[in-house]
C-alpha cells in the first residue's frame, strides 16, 4: 500500500543520519535471542541490517511501505545480508514459526492512529512470540517543552519540513517542504501499559533511553522490553 514514505524513501538515509544510538541496543537484544528475529516497520533496514550482520541471522521485516522496503532490499544487496522482506500492515502480519524477539524501532508504532489499531498489533505480537519471547519497541516520550519549541517552527535540517503539534488529537504532523504530511500519534507510559495488560506480554524493562537509563521526568524516549 502506498504511503507517505514512499516519496521520499530515497532521502530516509539523510532523515536518520543522526539516528544510531538505537542500533547497539537492538543488536544486544538480538543476539540473545535464540529463534526466528523479526522487525515490524523495517522501513530501510536501517536497524535491520546490523542487527544481521551482528548475528549472522537472517532478519524477517515487514513494511506497508513498497518504497522504503525496495530501499531496504538494495541496501541490504549492497551490504551482503539476508533480510526476509515482506509488505505487510503490522497490525494483520502473521508468522510461519514464532519468533524470539520482535522489534519495532524508529518510534514506528506511533503511526498507529488509535490505541486499537495499536491493540491488534500487540496481539499479533503476543500471538507471533515464542514462551518467553521478547518484545521491544521505543517512542517519544511527550514533553510539552519539547513540542512548544517545535510548534509551527521550519527547519531545513536533516530534510527542510515543518512540524505541527495538535494537543487535541495527541498528533505531530510533519510537512516537508516538497509536499506530503506523516503523522505521529504520540502516547502516555499508561496507554504503554495498557497494551502489554491486554495483550496478556509482560513488562521487563522500561528505560529512559537505549543505554538503560531509569525514566525520570526529562527523558525524552521510552524504551520498552516485554516478554511473552
Ligand atoms: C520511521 S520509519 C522506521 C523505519 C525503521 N524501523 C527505522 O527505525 O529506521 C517508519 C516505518 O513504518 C512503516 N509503517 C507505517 N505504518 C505501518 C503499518 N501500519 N504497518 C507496517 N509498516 C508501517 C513506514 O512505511 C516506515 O517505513
Amino acid at each position: 500500500m502506498a504511503s507517505w514514505y514512499d516519496a521520499w524513501a530515497d532521502r530516509y538515509g539523510v532523515w536518520t543520519s543522526g539516528a544510531t544510538e538505537d542500533i547497539p541496543f537492538y543488536v544486544g537484544l538480538a543476539r540473545d535471542a535464540d529463534g526466528p528475529l523479526v522487525e515490524l516497520a523495517v522501513g530501510t533496514g536501517r536497524v535491520a541490517i546490523p542487527v544481521a550482520q551482528a548475528t549472522g541471522r537472517r532478519v524477517i521485516g515487514i513494511d506497508s511501505s513498497p518504497g522504503m522496503l525496495a530501499e531496504a532490499r538494495m541496501r541490504a544487496a549492497e551490504e551482503g545480508v539476508e533480510l526476509d522482506l515482506r509488505e505487510g500492515d503490522m497490525r494483520e502480519f502473521e508468522l510461519e514459526e514464532p519468533a524470539a524477539l520482535i522489534y519495532c524501532p524508529g518510534r514506528s508504532l506511533l503511526h498507529l492512529p488509535t490505541w486499537a489499531d495499536r491493540r491488534r498489533c500487540f496481539e499479533r505480537v503476543a500471538a507471533s512470540l515464542r514462551p518467553n519471547g521478547r518484545f521491544a519497541w521505543n517512542a517519544f516520550a511527550f514533553d510539552h517543552r519539547v513540542a512548544s519549541a517545535f510548534d509551527g517552527q521550519h527547519v531545513d535540517t536533516p530534510l527542510p519540513h515543518t512540524s505541527y503539534v495538535s494537543i487535541g488529537e495527541n498528533r505531530v504532523d510533519v510537512t516537508l517542504d516538497e509536499g506530503g504530511t506523516g503523522s505521529l500519534w504520540w502516547a502516555t507510559k499508561n496507554e504503554w501499559l495498557g497494551l502489554l495488560d491486554v495483550a496478556g506480554l509482560r513488562l521487563e524493562a522500561l528505560y529512559g533511553g537505549f543505554a538503560g537509563e531509569p525514566l525520570d521526568d526529562d527523558s525524552g524516549e521510552y524504551v520498552f522490553v516485554a516478554r511473552r
